[in-house]
């Protein structure tokens, strides 16, 4: 299939992402669309996008494979500064505090994509509460729609291009390198983190709420309505008190959300706010 998607097959595949991801793809990306649908109609060998869409309705590998390919998973080490200098001190903040240094922490990358953003917390977390997280029980929990990248960030392995702006002083200490070149993060630290499926249309089951909520880069996909969908369910496994933080360029300002404006793109749930422990539907595929 040689050709781009009329603008009909554009609207069912349209339709059809909106449905399953909440993301929704202006017409003026019909080009970029066609090209990611190409790619999966030649490996599938799928005759048109007509054919290709019926599929993904009957097989469950196909859908999946389909879901990688119209997700945009850039990501990198300390990405966005001032996010970090702010998660950086709450931290400091929360481990001066005689009554809550020993508290338990459980932070949520909530697009984790390969992983650097869930690797970029653990390292604030170890800089700031030192070896072994000073005995602070650490929970970081990365999840994406994505299988692919989730089999990438399973693995702890980074391309260059994922640390660029990361200061030497930190690749030394945090990584080695392998024979490929690429960044293998500490061991030691990487199992503080795990990785799961899971949309973020559908709400998350949570044993215990989070502290922190990284929600970057992913609401930019989304349209009201989809924010609004997600951030309820964000909300509903924050913990009262806890912090959000998404995208420099996502602005929440039309969108309805229980959270409390801080500073740009950095928010809190109302301590007022009742944090149920667990939502009321599990996740799909976790
Ligand atoms: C651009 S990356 C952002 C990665 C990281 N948060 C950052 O800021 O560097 C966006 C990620 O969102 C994921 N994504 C898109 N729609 C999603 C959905 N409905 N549920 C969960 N993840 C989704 C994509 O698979 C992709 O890995």
């Amino acid at each position: 299939m040689e050709r781009d998607l009329t603008r009909p097959e554009f609207d069912r595949y349209h339709d059809r992402i909106y449905q399953l991801a909440g993301i929704h793809y202006p017409a003026e990306k019909l080009e970029l669309l066609s090209n990611r649908i190409r790619r999966r109609l030649r490996a599938s060998k799928e005759p048109s996008y007509d054919a290709y869409l019926n599929r993904i309705q009957q097989d469950g590998k196909e859908l999946q494979a389909f879901l990688d390919s119209v997700t945009t998973n850039e990501t990198y080490f300390f990405r966005c500064q001032r996010h970090w200098d702010h998660f950086r001190e709450q931290l400091e903040r929360r481990h001066a505090d005689p009554l809550h240094k020993r508290d338990p922490l459980r932070i949520w990358s909530a697009a984790a994509s390969t992983g650097a953003e869930a690797c970029t917390i653990l390292i604030v977390l170890q800089q700031v509460l030192g070896k072994g997280f000073g005995g602070v029980t650490v929970e970081v929990l990365g999840t994406d729609l994505s299988g692919q990248v989730l089999e990438e960030a399973r693995q702890g392995v980074f391309r260059p291009y994922a640390l660029a702006q990361t200061p030497p002083a930190i690749q030394q200490q945090f990584f080695t390198r392998n024979d490929k070149g690429e960044f293998v993060f500490d061991r030691a630290l990487f199992k503080h983190v795990q990785f799961h499926r899971h949309n973020l249309m559908e709400p998350l089951t949570a044993p215990r709420p989070f502290d922190f909520v990284f929600l970057r880069n992913v609401m930019i996909y989304f349209d009201g309505k989809s924010r609004e969908r997600v951030l309820q369910h964000v909300f509903a496994v924050t913990q009262p008190g806890g912090t959000l933080i998404v995208g420099e360029s996502e602005s929440l300002l039309s969108v309805k959300h229980g959270f409390q404006y801080v500073k740009p793109s950095i928010f809190v749930k109302p301590t007022g706010a009742v944090s149920p422990t667990a939502s009321p539907r599990p996740s799909r595929a976790c």
